[in-house]
């Protein structure tokens, strides 16, 4: 009997020896977490790539944080580093992201798991989740706030439109473009918008990288050829603030905002400082707020899942495939906010203070 104890206690410590030194090499040796943002230009990416960064250390973890600079090269070169680094985890907003196939190769081969962030990594299969918010609904907010504001649901108009859609090589823009659409689609079948440039299909209408200047270039086009001599444009889809902010140019230079010309009711995403100041100058309707702190905080909780329990919650596995099998997702919700609403959504979140508008 003795010696069935005897035994019994050994065989608990070797086991609890035995846990112990796995949970330390476990968590040693799974501590450092790659992040790759596509650049530092747009304010929402810097302000993604921090809080992630925080958040991660807040819990421990070491993190590999770059930005690309908009450059594919510079993005696989950086992504490579992490690897050699010993990253266990890798989130990437990804610039193009068919042309990260080698390197997330690579990265698959050595076990290291992937998180696509907020775009949606196409044609790869070693994508193993996607955190992001509702694309589809950004777009939709944008629709309706136009519906809205131009009493479309009330027989109004007819109005003229323009559209803009995003960059083509990001996934995103698609979803918005749609999203979009599905409100105000209807209403050009009907002739109460008009799109006197005849140019809304995604492909005439899209920007590539998001790049204000481009925009702002379109958007001179067409107020030359088809809104001078008096032909008023009342409203412009922009998908987010950086186009935003080239079409504000843009309107700027033709007089818009003086002598009461009022600006055309503008959409725009990701309520940048800069956007939310041409809110409250009127120059831009609405914006679609995505807290960065919320799509930090889930890519942190599903990194940590990924390391303590090897899978982590998704709350949609049907919507997003990226073209070789459907990615796992958690969705989180945007935000419509305009002039009406921004202290409640921005200030009183603590997302900004009131000083950063005055
Ligand atoms: C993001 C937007 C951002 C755009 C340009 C998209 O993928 O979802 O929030 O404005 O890229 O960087």
């Amino acid at each position: 009997m003795k010696n069935k104890i005897k035994f019994l206690a050994m065989f608990l410590c070797v086991i609890t020896l035995f846990s112990l030194f796995a949970a330390g090499c476990s968590f040693s040796s799974t501590k450092k977490i790659g992040v790759s943002m596509p650049s530092k230009n747009l304010q929402r990416w810097n302000q993604d790539g921090e809080n992630i960064k925080i958040q991660l250390q807040a819990k421990g973890y070491e993190v590999n944080l770059q930005f690309s600079n908009d450059d594919i090269g510079e993005q696989i070169e950086q992504i490579d580093s992490m690897i050699e680094d010993g990253c266990k985890v890798l989130v990437i907003a990804a610039i193009d992201g068919p042309a990260l196939k080698d390197v997330l190769k690579k990265a698959a081969d050595k076990k290291i798991k992937i998180i696509s962030y907020d775009r949606l990594i196409l044609d790869i299969p070693d994508i193993d989740y996607y955190v992001t918010f509702n694309n589809f609904d950004v777009g939709v907010l944008q629709g309706e706030y136009i519906e809205k504001a131009l009493d479309l649901k009330n027989g109004a108009g007819p109005f003229n439109i323009e559209i803009f859609a995003g960059s083509p090589n990001d996934n995103n823009a698609i979803f918005y473009y749609n999203g979009a659409m599905s409100v105000l689609q209807p209403y050009i079948d009907s002739g109460k918008l008009v799109v006197r440039s005849g140019e809304k299909d995604y492909d005439t209408t899209a920007i590539l990288n998001w790049v204000s200047e481009s925009a702002q270039q379109r958007m001179s086009k067409l107020l030359n050829a088809h809104y001078s001599g008096g032909t008023k444009l009342h409203a412009i889809l922009s998908p987010n603030d950086s186009l935003a902010i080239g079409i504000i140019w843009a309107l700027r230079a033709v007089g818009y905002g003086k002598d009461g010309k009022d600006f055309p009711i503008l959409t725009g995403q990701d309520c940048d400082k800069e956007n939310v100041t041409a809110m409250l100058n009127g120059e831009q309707s609405m914006s679609v707020f995505k807290d960065t702190r919320t799509l930090a905080a889930r890519t942190v909780e599903m990194i940590d899942d990924i390391i303590v329990r090897k899978t982590a919650d998704t709350n949609d596995s049907k919507t997003y495939h990226n073209g070789v099998k459907i990615v796992p997702t958690y969705i989180c919700t945007p935000i419509s906010t305009d002039k009406e609403n921004y202290r409640q959504v921005l200030i009183h979140s603590g997302y900004y203070k009131e000083s950063d508008f005055q």
